[in-house]
């Protein structure tokens, strides 16, 4: 292995690998490695020609007069042409016969009297009408083409349903996932400018009430930028209500017609505006256009999870991320697929409650991520083994690199070693799947994505750009548009150009560490700048250092990620308190719940440790390699009123960090 002037050194050996399963190309999309070939060579030489043919799949008002018009970073697909994402979704699947389908297939958590969950079948039909009414009260609440409308819902149907609404009327949505806290809220609609929120009562989480209303109530004591909270009735719990504000659910649909225009939207307008964490203590909104991310979460969704008219396709993921946008949303429905959204929590009642889950709705195609494979497997396969798993046919993982032996898990006991596994790498910004096995055609290997999907121009470059031989450690960069990419960041172009293309010249820079192996195989190796990915969610260090420092004890803070067991990565947080104070456990607690309370309960630190000081290097910057190496090396001592001293080893380390 050898080292490139990105300083990512790979040592990940594995040479296990695995042909599709027999039988499974016959009855696929993609059916031969001939056909994947043909078809991604066409994707990458005439760009236009493969997406323009994809698009046709779909239904749009008026055509494109050009596919692509591209100048370095901005992309405009299907020029000149007029769709809605939400047509697409609902009008279009009923008008090739689907109505009757079931469109969304809906668990609750709660197990009833009868030790049964709440299950709703929604049909196209249905679903349909429910858009169509819930957006004609959106209008008539005021929320017009343009708008952003901020959805702050539960793992239930009406998430979709909002989601979808606004995409019929021309509103963007920005949901904010519901474990993130008040303080959340109030950054991502101060950004978006958003003047409704879309909320509930409260959402089920293992067995307790999320308190979804009440988190709003507070966020709109620092913000009057809100005219309107739409309240949805779930849980029944009591909430408080601001008169003239406030609207139920069931207030905005009645006497509203199920029929609602489906707004002709540009090819390029806002679709929507999801909130994702970089390098910088203030979350970007990452802005996706209507026609492209269409197009693209359309076939990815087609060929990735092989998707046909009797699938009963789950991907476990919550709406409040991309995955949920995508693939439980808008990538299924546009396929016409019965997708499944659960409501609750992997382990409730017990870890049981997935296999369960499969086995009540005949699971054909499962997509999850590799953090709740790991859970799974500490749980024990007796949990697994007792359900009737054999309608599962193919299963997916996203989010972080899957480590092998869990791979190997979820093929042998999961699988039954008869399921092909898509390992698919992506992100908030590229809208789509980039890189994934094709179910029927890849042989895999534990612990790689494999290869590009169509039209996705993929390669490891060091920091001038060129490109890096087989096993050099380099940098992720796409180096063509793809339809589904971001467009920009809400509000702040600058970020936009430097963020993504700017580190390496004339491509898109994913921000991610990655090598090739001799099959041409891509191995993610993690983020290379200061995120890290817990659970498959990515946090920034410099969000959580900036909530730890508004503690009034705290002169300091670096964060930095830690090898985690079952989260894939930890926090570590390491804190210089202001003079006279003084450690304790207690301080610690406090720091935790400061935190949760300006994040979420996701960005807690496993660990905290107080210092003297921080190891920096002359020039001021924190020795955050240095860090990673305490934080995953050393137990933490178990006296806290002990400072960590970095002095010493500061200075023998400060030769590598520079
Ligand atoms: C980052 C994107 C894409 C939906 C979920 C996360 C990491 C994602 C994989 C994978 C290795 C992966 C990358 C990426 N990541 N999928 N299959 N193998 N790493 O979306 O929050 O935008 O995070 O997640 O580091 O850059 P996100």
């Amino acid at each position: 292995m050898s080292e490139s002037n990105t300083g990512i050194e790979s040592s990940m050996q594995e040479n296990r690998l695995f042909s599709p399963p027999a039988g499974f190309a016959e009855k696929a999309w993609i059916s031969s490695r001939e056909q994947y070939e043909t078809m991604y060579r066409q994707s990458i030489d005439e760009p236009e020609v493969f997406w323009g043919n994809a698009a046709n799949e779909l239904h749009w008002f008026e055509k494109w007069t050009t596919v692509l018009d591209w100048k370095v970073p901005d992309a405009r697909w299907f020029v000149g042409a007029k769709t809605n994402m939400a047509y697409n979704c609902l009008d279009h699947q009923i008008a090739q016969g689907r109505g009757n389908k079931t469109a969304i297939l809906y668990e609750g958590e709660p197990l009833q009297s009868d030790g049964q969950p709440q299950l709703r079948h929604i049909t196209f039909a249905q679903l349909r009408d429910d858009v169509g009414r819930f957006a004609n009260g959106l209008k008539k609440l005021g929320v017009k083409k343009g708008d952003r409308v901020t959805i702050y819902l539960p793992m239930i149907p009406e998430a979709a349903v909002a989601m979808l609404a606004c995409a019929r009327i021309g509103a963007s949505h920005s949901v904010i996932f519901g474990g993130f806290s008040s303080q959340a809220i109030v950054d991502r609609v101060a950004d978006a400018k958003s003047t409704i929120i879309i909320t509930a009562d409260g959402g089920n989480r293992r067995g307790q009430v999320v308190p979804l209303k009440a988190n709003v109530d507070e966020a709109l004591k620092s913000t009057d930028l809100v005219r309107k909270v739409i309240i949805l009735k779930h849980t029944g719990n009591a909430v408080g209500w601001t008169e003239g504000r406030d609207v139920a659910w069931s207030d905005v649909i009645a006497g509203q017609s199920t029929d609602c225009l489906a707004e002709p939207m540009d090819s390029e307008d806002p679709l929507f505006v999801l909130y994702t964490s970089g390098s910088t203590g203030k979350p970007k909104g990452i802005v996706h256009t209507t026609g492209g991310y269409m197009v693209g979460t359309y076939l990815t969704s087609k060929y990735v999870f092989d998707l046909h008219e009797n699938d009963v396709y789950w991907c476990t993921a919550d709406v409040g991320w991309i995955t949920g946008h995508s693939y439980v949303v808008y990538g299924p429905l546009a396929n016409g697929a019965t997708t499944v959204m659960y409501e609750g929590a992997p382990n409730h009642p017990d870890f049981s409650r997935f296999w369960a889950m499969v086995e009540r709705h005949k699971v054909s195609v499962f997509y999850t991520a590799p953090t709740a494979i790991r859970a799974f497997m500490k749980a024990g396969r007796e949990l697994v083994d007792k359900h009737d798993l054999s309608s599962l046919r193919l299963l997916g993982s996203v989010g972080e690199p899957i480590n092998p032996e869990a791979w190997m898990w979820y093929r042998e006991v999961i699988g039954h070693d008869k399921c092909p596994i898509v390992d698919t790498w992506w992100q908030t910004e590229t809208g789509m799947i980039m890189i994934t096995p094709l179910a029927g055609v890849t042989p895999t290997k534990p612990g790689t994505a494999t290869l590009p999907f169509f039209g996705v121009d993929a390669a490891i470059v060091d920091r001038d750009g060129t490109e890096l031989g087989p096993n050099q450690g380099g940098l992720l960069v796409i180096r063509k548009p793809w339809p589904s990419m971001l467009r920009g960041i809400f509000n702040d172009p600058d970020r936009y150009v430097k963020q993504y293309w700017s580190d390496v010249p004339g491509v898109y820079f994913t921000g991610d560490g990655a090598r090739r192996d001799g099959d041409g195989y891509f191995w993610i190796m993690g983020r290379v700048d200061d995120v890290i990915n817990v659970s498959g969610h990515r946090l920034g260090t410099a969000e959580i250092e900036s909530a730890l420092v508004s503690h009034d004890s705290v002169a300091e803070a670096a964060v930095v990620g830690m090898p985690h067991e079952m989260k894939g990565q930890g926090i570590a947080a390491f804190v210089v308190l202001k003079t006279g104070k003084l450690p304790s456990e207690e301080l610690k607690k406090a720091l935790m719940g400061v935190v949760t309370k300006s994040i979420g309960a996701l960005a807690r630190p496993d660990q905290i440790r107080f210092t003297e000081t921080l190891p920096k290097t002359r020039s001021g910057k924190i020795m955050r390699r240095l860090l990673k190496e305490v934080a995953s090396g050393n137990e933490i001592k178990g006296d806290t009123t002990t400072l960590e001293d970095f002095s010493v080893l500061a200075k023998l380390k400060e030769k590598d960090e520079g």
